[in-house]
């Protein structure tokens, strides 16, 4: 580890929670130096939807170096990119009825974030944005402006301006009528609301502690929207590509964003791709007015359409996906009846699953007790107390049985201590 801890900076985070260093990874399983295996609930943050080193990825990736594909074009022509273009409009925006243009903005998905908002405030001519209670955007200033977290907002180093957060989903436990506070603040010439441009959400927040956004909340956020011409962005940059089952997390809703984020799993192999799709009326840009050198790594472009070739042809992962989130919620729901002495509340939807603590302390002592056991999971909320279950949506029902009976054990021995 003396490399690590002498020449790497403090600001790494993960590594901590995980004291091993990792060599290879298969499926849903990575192992480290020492060849110990652990089975992975946490799948990359949401990046390794279709799990690790996936064969059929494997295969178009090594075929596609093998001839020399293109590696690197800046955002030139290239087949590999065609190739994506034409499987996202095949096989993605067409069948949904979807009518998108699509912009590479960067690798990651801040950069998806940072299009987004950016293109929201040209097309309005308006700089407010707004966001919601616990959300996550990402780490560059205009997406930690709209993120919750104080932590992480406190990293900046200026005042982040410009955006104003709204409760989310029942966020005031239902007491108050969906959106009445945000629609008074519009109505009102003397709220002092500034008139915003956008409205950025995510569908159910990860980073936030797993928090569910209702069908018919999201819904009214889009009429909601649409009444005072806002522009409405939904960032799937975590809950996209299939996590909560749909491709989009927001189809379940009805509902078709002016601006959507995608990133993490769209490359479908870990590697960096990210998007920002465009509704056509608001694609505005000069040519060159968002640059980058990393707007489109090509080898990306190839897993990505062997994903989408591969797994978004028909309806079975959307239907998987939805079958495994639902042994896992019940799964965690059973466990929260089973321990009264520990309360915890299972959360969720799809794959993106958590078990919420009372404290971010004992939700920690979960996920090390699940690392000696030779399982990933990682915590997520304002105070880490929500213990978040990710798994690469293509594990088999056996590795899910095998890592809950991980995670019942390690309750069982935080409850006991
Ligand atoms: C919803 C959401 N948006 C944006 C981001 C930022 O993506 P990246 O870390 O690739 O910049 C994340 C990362 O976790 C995220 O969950």
């Amino acid at each position: 580890m003396d490399v690590f801890e002498s020449l790497e900076s403090t600001v790494r985070s993960y590594c901590r929670g995980w004291p091993a260093t990792f060599d290879h990874a298969s499926g849903s399983w990575l192992f480290d130096e020492n060849g110990r295996a652990y089975l992975d609930f946490f799948a990359g943050a949401g990046a390794l939807n279709y799990g690790h080193n996936n064969p059929v990825l494997k295969r178009a990736l090594l075929d596609y170096l093998e001839r020399d594909g293109i590696t690197h074009a800046l955002d030139m022509y290239t087949t590999a990119k065609r190739d994506f273009l034409h499987a996202m409009s095949d096989i993605v925006l067409r069948p949904r009825q979807l009518n998108y243009k699509i912009m590479f903005p960067g690798p990651g998905g801040a950069n998806a974030v940072e299009a987004a908002l950016k293109l929201a405030r040209k097309v309005t001519g308006r700089q407010s944005v707004i966001n919601f209670t616990h959300a996550f955007h990402g780490m560059t200033l205009g997406a930690l402006s709209v993120t919750g977290n104080s932590m992480k907002r406190g990293g900046a180093g200026i005042p982040l301006v410009h955006a104003t957060p709204m409760p989310y989903d029942n966020y005031l436990d239902g007491q108050v009528p969906d959106f009445l506070w945000f629609e008074r603040l519009l109505q009102d010439s003397g709220s002092g609301l500034n008139e915003p441009a956008a409205v950025i959400v995510e569908t159910v927040q990860g980073e936030g502690g797993i928090n569910v956004a209702r069908a018919e909340w999201l819904n009214g956020l889009a009429r909601l929207c649409a009444r005072h011409d806002i522009v409405l962005i939904v960032d799937d940059v975590q809950m996209g590509c299939g996590r909560t089952g749909p491709f989009f997390s927001f189809e379940i809703a009805g509902i078709e964003p002016d601006i959507v984020c995608l990133s993490k799993s769209i490359g479908g192999y870990g590697l960096p791709l990210a998007l920002t799709l465009i509704k056509p009326e608001l694609d505005i840009w000069e040519p060159g007015e968002h640059n980058g050198t990393f707007r489109g790594v090509n080898p990306a472009f190839v897993t990505a359409t062997t994903a989408l070739r591969t797994y978004w042809q028909d309806d079975t992962l959307e239907k998987d996906t939805i079958a495994k989130g639902d042994r896992i919620g019940a799964a965690l729901t059973r466990l929260a009846r089973q321990t009264p002495g520990v309360p915890m509340t299972p959360k969720g939807r799809g794959l993106a699953r958590g078990l919420a603590f009372e404290s971010g302390a004992l939700a920690g002592k979960v996920c090390a007790a699940a690392f000696e056991r030779g399982l990933l999971m990682e915590t997520s909320g304002p105070d880490g107390e929500v213990v978040k279950l990710m798994p690469p949506l293509t594990m088999t029902n056996d590795e899910i049985e095998s890592g809950l009976g991980i995670v019942a054990d390690s309750v069982a021995a935080v409850a006991s201590a």
